[in-house]
């Protein structure tokens, strides 16, 4: 196998939503409409994993985000790009998501490291995200501090506040 990390491009947008579907409950994946104005308003917080071992290359996973001056991240018009500021000193993660066939295989480490060398680059001052508590410990393996309980209560789930400073 062999992945490419790089900038989403606008020719993504459908193997970008194949990963939102594959990863997520239809209640929880992104809008199709909301994944293009993703991708058209914020790509510099947007990347891809490029699967080119095959004839057909595929999108395996992303990691896509907005930015933020706020640190209140619980706004689920945010999620939407409702509030985005480029310039804002925060990044904020909606959706780090690798395809189950390419799972364990540190793909979404790479998407991360990737992503956090962007920010730095950017300026910006953390990466905070949102998480359910399964995934606590995927995120403090990849570098993040748990901050508790957000006031989000989305879906009716529990969330957790993931920051890390860059
Ligand atoms: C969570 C997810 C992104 C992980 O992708 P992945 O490519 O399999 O992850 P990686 O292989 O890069 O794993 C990185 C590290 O995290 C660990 N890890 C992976 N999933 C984990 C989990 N659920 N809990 C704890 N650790 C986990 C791996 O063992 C690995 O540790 P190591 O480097 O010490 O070996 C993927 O399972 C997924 O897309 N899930 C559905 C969407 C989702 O829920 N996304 C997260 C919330 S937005």
């Amino acid at each position: 196998m062999s992945v490419l990390i790089r900038r989403v491009r606008e020719g993504d947008w459908r193997g970008c939503c194949a990963v939102e579907a594959a990863c997520f409950p239809p209640d929880e994946a992104a809008e199709p409409d909301s994944v293009a104005e993703r991708i058209r308003v914020f790509p510099q917080g947007f990347y891809v994993a490029e699967d080119i071992s095959g004839t057909d290359s595929v999108i395996a996973g992303m990691i896509n985000s907005g930015a933020t001056s706020r640190n209140d991240i619980t706004d689920e018009a945010f999620k939407k790009l409702v509030g985005h500021d480029p310039d804002g000193r925060n990044m904020v993660v909606f959706s780090l998501s690798v395809r189950p066939e390419w799972q364990g295989q540190g793909i979404a480490r790479q998407l991360m490291e990737r992503f956090v060398l962007e920010s730095r680059t950017q300026g910006k001052a953390c990466v905070l995200l949102l998480c359910k508590d399964f995934h606590i410990g995927f995120y403090e393996k990849l570098g993040f501090a748990h901050c508790g309980l957000s006031a989000s209560t989305h879906g009716g789930a529990a969330w957790h506040e993931m920051r890390m400073r860059l």
